[in-house]
């Protein structure tokens, strides 16, 4: 597929509509044979994924759906990529590079941070790659990539804003579990709670951290924060297992999860429906991960030259009550 791309990049573009409109038609699933220029064959078209690798239940859902959609059937050559660890952006960079240095025909990237990438989205649109972003941002010109797939981490976050304003009318003293620093989706999470939350009255920030994402961390620093803020009220937790290990460290405390201490977060896992439904958790906002579709679509919109929106916002829902959560989990939402 690479000689398809170079092909491209040598016709220009009076050519290159018409090329590419027939290019994608073997990259979408085709059977083109770049080498013989022919249409037909089995020709796959070539996707880098740097992904993040195993983190928690949100990335694995959101990495199978990637996975699940641009198999060999539906005409792709997937090759992954995990970073060494969750917060490992070199084992990142080094990937990015080989993609490009291999010439692949698209690259799909989910940023472990967020800074850091302008060099290689340089490279890689040097090579004529196109890159498109899945979930998290990065801080670079959005003219070094295609567009970014994700759901509106500041429409999700507002909505677990507006939940806690409907659910302490007084205010509450609340504190802020936060994932890896340095995300993008930290940073508009943040924004979408906070900009719900301002200016109504009541509202006392005790504090913020990281809990990496995890339970465990997420147990220790709600642990710290009770000891020294017993009249804490309410947690916004950033992600779902970060909330449930809230729980857990407020339960240890000898308080009662969703009655002395409520807690949202966000995903929408299976565990964290299930915690809902148990009235440990009180609100879940779904990040919805299923977005396989919308991602093979925008590769193949790229390599065809057609116009791809900047950012594509998946849909999601929210769960709000125990018994919203149990017909959820009937309906199979979880994750
Ligand atoms: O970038 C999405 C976030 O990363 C999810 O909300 C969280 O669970 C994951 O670790």
């Amino acid at each position: 597929m690479a000689n398809k791309k170079r092909m491209l990049g040598l016709i220009g573009f009076v050519g290159a509509g018409a090329l590419a409109l027939g290019l994608a038609g073997c990259a979408g699933g085709g059977n083109g044979d770049t080498d013989s220029g022919d249409t037909g064959g089995d020709d796959l078209t070539t996707v880098g994924f740097v992904a993040v690798g195993p983190e928690g239940g949100w990335r694995d859902a959101n990495e199978q759906a990637i996975k699940d959609a641009f198999t060999q059937d539906a005409g792709f050559d997937l090759k992954y990529a995990p970073a060494a660890s969750p917060t490992d952006q070199k084992s990142q960079l080094d990937a990015f590079a080989t993609f490009v240095n291999d010439e692949v025909d698209v690259i799909l990237l989910t940023a472990t941070e967020a800074s850091g990438w302008e060099d290689s989205l340089e490279l890689a649109q040097e090579a004529e790659i196109p890159v498109i972003l899945l979930d998290r941002g990065v801080d670079a010109s959005d003219e070094l990539y295609v567009t970014r797939i994700a759901p509106d981490n500041v429409n999700v976050a507002g909505t677990v804003g507006e939940w806690a304003v409907e659910s302490f009318p007084e205010g509450a003293n609340y504190f802020t579990l936060e994932g890896v620093p340095g995300l993008s989706v930290v940073n508009e999470r943040n924004e979408g709670f906070e900009a719900v939350i301002e200016g109504k009255d009541g509202w006392n920030k005790i504090g913020a951290q990281t809990a990496n994402w995890t339970a465990d961390e997420g147990k220790s620093v709600i642990e710290t924060v009770l000891r020294e803020n017993p009249d804490l009220q309410f947690i916004f937790a950033q992600n779902d297992e970060m909330g449930i290990g809230a729980a857990a460290a407020v339960t240890a405390a000898g308080l009662t999860p969703g009655t002395d201490v409520k807690i949202a977060t966000i995903d929408g896992t299976t565990p964290a429906l299930e915690a809902l439904a148990a009235g440990e958790l009180s609100f879940v906002a779904q990040y919805n991960p299923f977005f396989g579709d919308l991602a093979v679509q925008a590769v193949n919109d790229a390599l065809a030259g057609d116009d791809v929106e900047k950012t594509i916002i998946v849909e999601g829902e929210t769960f709000n009550s125990p018994e919203a959560a149990q017909a959820a989990i009937e309906e199979g939402k979880g994750f």
